[in-house]
């Protein structure tokens, strides 16, 4: 599968005769699971028409920054549709389009939409080899790439002049392998299963009571729009929690006691490759759930509790190619206890938070972390929020995650 496959890409078009292959790179890019919306510039239609382009999209073509076809619907909104987008790419961008990209010029609903827009951009640049060489349009692409713009090379060969040179816009399968592999390199988990724990688990007492625990999710769902942005296929197993997730690259499965969460948990794992139980698991739950809300009656009562499954020891017998990843949330002789938890559930790393750091620990927008590798490394990092926390997280796993020893 593509790693274009449920993108969702938005094509500029500018006036080249390059334009004519935007009708074949629009079915490329849908071959490769893409979804398409096209928006031209008004000399582009001197080249290929909107109704060939809306035809293969399946999507109005847009050109201008309003509809005179439709009265209930007259505004066409750049910022709408540069939000759409995941990413966007300009095929053929010619060097009057790179010029006005790189220096704000915004008089076509292209430029608005490209200015609108905060995904990725990629420019395929079509021209003669001469206008290609010009200092003007060097400087354009350079400063569109300091922008943080990627430039799909022009192409040596025949150009609509006659000459021969560098000003070919790329082959449309070429800009497509292009797009491809630069996401690849960007989503270093992709093609990988990730899971996740979140959360607390509420062990009932009787129908309207349960045993939980503070745990507000939020370090899990961290960790899951991490994993989801560096490529993975994400499974984020969680406990009760108010928080909410909407990530195509996010398989959200609520559960609400230690047991629910052992069987999802143990259905996803053997074909993950990398495992993070973030999860606050309940270590007991009563004996008995009682049938009927437990009525007052004397002045003490005992519930008597049978401990709960240890979830990430159990991922940690069956263990084969996973990178294991459990959390240690200590009040005293941390470090220690960290490491002994770490061998004990035979686990890759595990991450120490101590409820003794101010800022760190449950219900915190914050958190203070010390990842411990069983390669022996131990890095502690400084208060930071949970998304950044996520991200330090990532890193330490995928610096070890394919040399690992299991
Ligand atoms: N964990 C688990 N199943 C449990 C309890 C904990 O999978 N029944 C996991 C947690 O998700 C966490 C790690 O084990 O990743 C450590 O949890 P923690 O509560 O710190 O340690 P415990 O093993 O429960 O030991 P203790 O409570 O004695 O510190």
């Amino acid at each position: 599968m593509s790693i274009l496959s449920g993108k969702k890409v938005l094509l500029g078009i500018t006036g080249g005769i390059a334009a004519y292959k935007s009708a074949i790179l629009v079915r490329s890019l849908i071959k490769a699971g893409a979804s398409v919306k096209v928006v031209m510039t008004e000399s582009a239609k001197d080249f290929v028409t909107p109704l060939t382009l809306s035809t293969l999209s399946k999507h109005p073509v847009l050109s201008s920054f309003t509809n005179e076809e439709d009265e209930n619907d007259v505004w066409n909104n750049h910022v709408d549709l540069g939000l759409w987008a995941d990413l966007m790419v300009i095929a053929p961008a010619t060097a009057n389009t790179l010029s006005k990209m790189a220096n704000g010029v915004c008089d076509s609903l292209l430029l608005a939409t490209y200015l609108s827009a905060k995904c990725p951009v990629y420019v395929a640049p079509a021209m003669d080899l001469d206008m290609y060489k010009h200092p003007t349009t060097t400087n354009s692409l350079k400063k569109l790439q300091e922008y943080g713009n990627t430039v799909i090379p022009a192409a040596h060969g025949e150009l609509a002049s006659g000459l021969v040179g560098e000003g070919r816009m790329a082959e449309p399968d070429a800009i497509v392998d292009f797009i491809e592999e630069h996401l690849k390199a960007a989503a270093p988990l992709y093609g990988k299963k990730v899971l996740i724990t979140a959360g607390p688990t509420y062990e009932p007492i009787d129908p309207v009571r349960f045993i939980g625990n503070h745990s507000s999710g939020k370090m899990g769902f961290e960790l899951a729009c991490k994993a989801a942005a560096l490529g993975a296929e994400v499974v984020l197993v969680s406990g009760p929690t108010h928080l909410e997730i909407q990530n195509p690259g996010i398989k959200l499965i609520r559960i609400s006691t230690a047991r629910e969460m052992y069987e999802e948990v143990h259905r996803h794992y053997p074909d993950t490759q990398i495992t993070i139980m973030a999860a606050a698991v309940a270590d007991y739950r009563p004996a008995q759930v009682a049938g009927q809300k437990i009525k007052k009656k004397t002045a003490s009562m005992n519930i008597p509790l049978e401990p709960t499954d240890d979830i990430l020891a159990s991922l940690g017998s069956v263990k084969k190619e996973q990178y294991l990843v459990g959390f240690a949330l200590e009040t005293q002789n941390e470090l220690e206890n960290a490491r002994e938890k770490l061998r004990r559930k035979n686990l890759n790393a595990i991450v120490l938070n101590s409820l003794m750091d101010e800022g760190a620990g449950f219900g915190k927008p914050t958190n203070k972390i010390t990842f411990i590798s069983k390669d022996g490394t131990e890095k502690s990092f400084p208060l930071k929020s949970k998304a950044e926390v996520a991200g330090d997280i990532f890193n330490e796993i995928l610096l070890r995650f394919d040399a690992k020893e299991n």
